[in-house]
């Protein structure tokens, strides 16, 4: 059975005591969708200590934005992994679209990223994707297998176990054009069969999750289909209501 996940990436969103009203909102309406959900928020680095505290009791898990790409030392305005564990962090967003575009992430830094958050104890959540050109082209399928077989790839056996994937079409962030129900099913699977070329069953194992403009409208639709175990959601997670209700789309 794969995990069932909704993870809420806050992005550059909240000031920190909104970011703790919208995680009291969510834990005190958990109750009301399945304990199968695994939920996780993924706030601002500035809020993880207080968001933290405020679901100290609740199940929801927290993860990061991100992580630096060394364990520490002179690296100015970075963030070891090892800080973020220490917060309380679960999970490690690594290779958002955002980030490779604006910050020039690369596979070569997300290898190290990936060294990161698996030296201390984190999951990462790695996200692939491809462009609208790229899809317009037609090169969807072989945009995203080049992200994994240059990241994923170099996982051991043992990490790849502690690996969540989200699939996020880059012309479906943030804009309100979400991949069709099939669209994702139709690349969720290639993305199983490109782990599975390496990794063999436990492919099967790996949670996939689908990203971009998913809302409580289309997330039931999505997450019906057979290779999609949950969302990443961006606009939708900074309004608990919206959030939970993405949840009872499961
Ligand atoms: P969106 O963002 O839900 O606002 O489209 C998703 C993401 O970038 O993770």
């Amino acid at each position: 059975m794969r995990k069932k996940i909704v993870a809420g990436n806050w992005k550059m969103n909240t000031l920190p005591a909104e970011g703790v009203e919208l995680a009291k909102g969510v834990a005190a309406g958990r109750g009301e969708v399945c304990s199968c959900v695994n939920f996780i928020v993924c706030p601002p680095f500035t809020h993880i200590s207080e968001v933290a505290k405020a679901l100290e009791g609740s199940d929801i898990a927290i993860g990061a934005q991100d992580c630096a790409t060394e364990a520490k030392g002179a690296y100015t305005g970075e963030i070891a992994a090892s800080m973020i564990a220490a917060l309380g962090c679960k999970y490690v967003i690594l290779g958002h679209s955002e980030r490779r575009q604006y910050y020039g992430e690369t596979s070569e830094t997300l290898n190290k990223k990936m060294a990161q958050a698996y030296a201390n104890g984190l999951t990462p959540i790695y996200c692939v994707g491809e462009n609208l050109d790229e899809r317009e082209a037609g090169k969807h399928f072989d945009v995203v297998k080049a992200q994994i077989e240059e990241v994923v790839y170099n996982l051991t056996e043992e990490q790849f176990a502690n690996l969540v994937i989200a699939y996020e079409p880059v012309w479906a962030i943030g804009t309100g054009k979400t991949a069709t129900a099939d669209q994702a099913q139709e690349i969720h699977a290639y993305i199983r069969k490109v782990l599975a070329d390496k990794f063999g069953a436990a492919a099967d194992d790996c949670a996939i999750l689908y990203g971009g403009s998913c809302k409580p409208s289309n997330a039931a639709e999505i997450f019906a289909k057979e290779d999609v175990d949950g969302g990443l959601i961006g606009g939708a997670a900074l309004k608990a209501e919206d959030f939970l209700a993405i949840g009872k789309g499961f």
